[in-house]
């Protein structure tokens, strides 16, 4: 059920919304994504999405009250992982932007929220687990046809779609196969925490090797970022032809992809 190309297609359709339309999402739309969300652990019990049906008004609010402007979406999404596992938090991150690409695949709306949502209600969500935690949540459902002035402001702060070039994430991705260049590629637009873009790619050995740059103390992982570009850095390889398999890695290396010949 699992459809690599249709998430690749999905890549581009994908942006950030925070301003959402009350309505309903259809039971079979997201009855399929109910499906594809339990079908999605590739880590297993590390890391897995949560559909909230319905989601509580109270989700998106911080200590700081209504963050960014999510209002109105009638669903959401829970990235859950199990608390302090090893990679735990690129787990999460690769796991979750799968099931954002086949949401967005069903013409749904989402945005990865680290921030400051209420961990007190998403840890209240159904079926999260004591020895797991909520990394982040997503409003789900139909954005404003329009883009609000609201969420323009912080569209602007994210400096939505702008992204670093590949010379900075990749340097002499131009020299490299086709099928690194196309998985750069796609890695390049995935979504981050501030739009920060922490990934940075390099090719050795035949193989590709995912590093995230400086420390992680903030309250979002990179590695986090790191794992949802892992995800695009994939589908990109094999819109090229090629599959392959990760192997998570420690330190500033977040992870290594090693093409199947
Ligand atoms: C892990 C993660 C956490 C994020 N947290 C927030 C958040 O707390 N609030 C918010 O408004 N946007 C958040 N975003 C959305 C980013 O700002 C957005 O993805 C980025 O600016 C790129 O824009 P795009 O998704 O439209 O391509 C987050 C994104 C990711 C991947």
């Amino acid at each position: 059920m699992i459809d690599e190309h249709r998430w690749y297609e999905a890549i581009p359709l994908r942006r950030a919304r925070r301003s959402f339309q009350t309505r309903q999402i259809p039971a079979d739309v997201l009855d399929t994504l109910v499906k594809v969300a339990a079908q999605s652990r590739p880590f297993g019990d590390i890391a897995r999405v949560v559909v909230v049906r319905e989601a509580p008004q109270r989700l998106f609010m911080g200590v700081v009250g209504s963050y960014g402007g999510i209002s109105g979406s009638p669903s959401a999404l829970a990235f859950v992982g199990k608390a302090g596992a090893p990679h735990v938090q690129a787990a999460v991150g690769y796991t979750g932007e799968g099931v954002v690409l086949e949401a967005t695949a069903l013409g749904l709306d989402t945005c990865w929220v680290g921030g400051l949502f209420s961990s007190r209600h998403a840890t209240m969500l159904g079926g999260v687990a004591a020895s797991e935690r909520v990394y982040a949540v997503s409003p789900l459902g139909f954005a404003a046809e329009h883009i609000t002035p609201k969420e323009r402001v912080v569209f602007r702060m994210g400096r939505s779609k702008s992204r670093r070039g590949l010379s900075e994430i990749a340097p002499g991705v131009e020299t490299w196969p086709e099928w690194a260049r196309a998985g750069v590629d796609a890695a390049r637009i995935a979504p981050s925490a501030m739009n920060r873009q922490p990934w940075r790619f390099r090719f050795e050995d035949g193989a590709v090797i995912v590093s995230v740059v400086d420390g992680d103390t903030q309250r979002v992982s990179k590695r986090l970022d790191c794992g949802i570009a892992m995800l695009h850095f994939e589908l990109g390889a094999g819109s090229a032809g090629i599959d392959g398999s990760w192997e998570l890695l420690d330190g500033p290396e977040v992870a290594r992809w090693l093409p199947v010949r």
